[in-house]
């Protein structure tokens, strides 16, 4: 990292900033020192314009609409790996050996079971729990079940937690949909590769077989590799902050969920769906359409849009093509939503306000259309992402605790409040 100087003046005074440069990227003004140097804070709300770590993870380039995961373009994961690779790559930073890879798999297939007693967290909850509610609490609750992992001083304790995690976490997300449903909990199989078992997990049943469809575990294998990291999102900000202090991993992850579950978030491929559903016809989109645009009514167009990219999210080209694999695979080609989603997309990147705003659409827009076709409801879609995101959140937390330079996160403010004042006696209040 080369550094060379701004300078920041203020009224008669003038201080050097270090401007640190990146690999590739925008350079960082490094401003640690500056309430120490100026008495001054800066100020920017929702981080617009703020570097919150350094991190050799994930990179996005907002502009050009390119994401890579380790230098790796996400067109070449999602093409030619898996999701296992993936996130080994996310964890130790280069793509496994065959070695590696084998070793890896092993690992995490043999970490699928979970504690038996803590399928009676499910019965817990009341049955039409929302799942992703169900997966703050089960996975908070791992901290309670594998003490033997929550040391984080512990290298060997950490890795031992991040395995457990990426293992269970499907395991935890097909109990939470099990339990949705009515349905009897499905052991994993260790026969079956990471998505394949999860997807025998949600959709067998005691009753019959069930043979994984190649094409669609395939599809969501995918998905898992689109959704694995994305840097500094609010969720795994989240899971940094959280982790800053020192808490378990376990818990990290918890909040991280509780982050994601938002509409502006991960809530959006839930929302993306229900807006095609609520749209139902070709012949509405211009009343949307025209709603988006009004500034006087709250309506957004889910599925579009992003704070990072001002372009197409490459990640919803992957992901365009995987829901037209997925539905011609189970014969549903002339699919409603699909028609009312492709035509919006084409209205929307015709129209001024979308394209001067530079809106596009982004994962979500067609997520929900593909996890749909699979079998899923919409409620179970932000758990989805958030069992895809836990190997970016896990390896993001890991670089944090691993910095030597970590502090606990601890943002300043503007107070706009009052400034002191006396305690008044409640008899001369009014
Ligand atoms: N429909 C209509 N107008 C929009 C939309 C939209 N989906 N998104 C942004 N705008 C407008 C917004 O009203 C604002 O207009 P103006 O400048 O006139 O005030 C302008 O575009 C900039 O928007 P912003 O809210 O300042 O941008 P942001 O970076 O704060 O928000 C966002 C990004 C993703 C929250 C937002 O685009 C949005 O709410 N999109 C819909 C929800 C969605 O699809 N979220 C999924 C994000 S991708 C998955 C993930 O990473 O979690």
């Amino acid at each position: 990292m080369s550094d060379t100087n701004a300078k920041l003046t203020i009224g008669d005074e003038s201080w050097d900033l270090a401007l640190q440069e990146g690999s590739v990227g925008p350079s960082v003004l490094d401003i640690a020192a500056l309430y120490k140097n100026t008495g001054h804070f800066t100020y920017d709300p929702g981080f617009t314009s703020t570097a919150s770590c350094e991190s050799k993870i994930t990179y996005i380039d907002g502009e050009q609409g390119t994401l890579l995961y380790r230098g790796y373009p996400i067109e070449q994961l999602a093409d030619h790996g898996d999701f296992l690779e993936t996130c080994y790559l996310l964890l130790y930073g280069e793509l496994p050996t065959k070695a590696q890879k084998d070793d890896f798999v092993h690992r995490v297939t043999y970490h699928t079971m979970i504690h038996e007693q803590m399928s009676r967290f499910f019965t817990g909850f009341r049955r039409d729990a929302h799942p992703m509610a169900i997966m703050v609490g089960t996975v908070g609750a791992l901290s309670a079940f594998y003490h033997d992992s929550t040391d984080i001083s512990d290298p060997h304790q950490r890795m031992v937690a991040s395995l457990r995690m990426i293992a269970k976490m499907p395991t935890l997300a097909a109990m939470a949909y099990k339990y949705h449903v009515g349905q009897p909990f499905v052991y994993p199989r260790n026969d079956l590769d990471y998505s394949s078992n999860f997807l025998h997990m949600c959709f067998a049943v005691p009753c019959e077989d069930y043979k994984v469809n190649p094409v669609l575990a395939r599809a969501m294998d995918r998905i898992f590799i689109l959704h694995a990291d994305h840097e500094q999102n609010a969720s795994t900000s989240t899971v940094r902050l959280a982790g800053s202090s020192g808490a378990n991993p376990f818990a990290c992850i918890a909040a991280g969920i509780a982050c994601l579950w938002g509409p502006a978030h991960g809530g959006a491929n839930e929302a993306a769906l229900n807006m095609l559903a609520e749209i139902g016809s070709v012949d509405n989109i211009p009343e949307y359409v025209r709603r988006a645009k009004d500034k006087d009514d709250p309506f957004r167009l889910m599925g579009f849009g992003h704070r990072v990219y001002k372009n197409y999210d490459p990640r919803a080209r992957i992901m365009q093509k995987t829901t037209h694999e997925v539905l011609a695979e189970l014969g549903m080609r002339d699919d409603p939503l699909l028609e009312v989603a492709i035509e919006l997309e084409r209205i929307a990147l015709n129209d001024e306000y979308f394209v001067e705003k530079k809106l596009y659409p982004n994962i979500d827009f067609y997520s929900g259309i593909t996890l749909r076709a699979l079998g899923f409801p919409t409620t179970m879609f932000t758990v989805l992402f958030a069992l895809a995101r836990t190997v970016g959140w896990i390896a993001q937390w890991k670089e944090m605790v691993e910095d030597p330079s970590q502090k606990i996160g601890r943002p300043r403010q503007l107070y706009t409040g009052y400034p002191s004042r006396d305690y008044m006696p409640i008899s001369q209040r009014r």
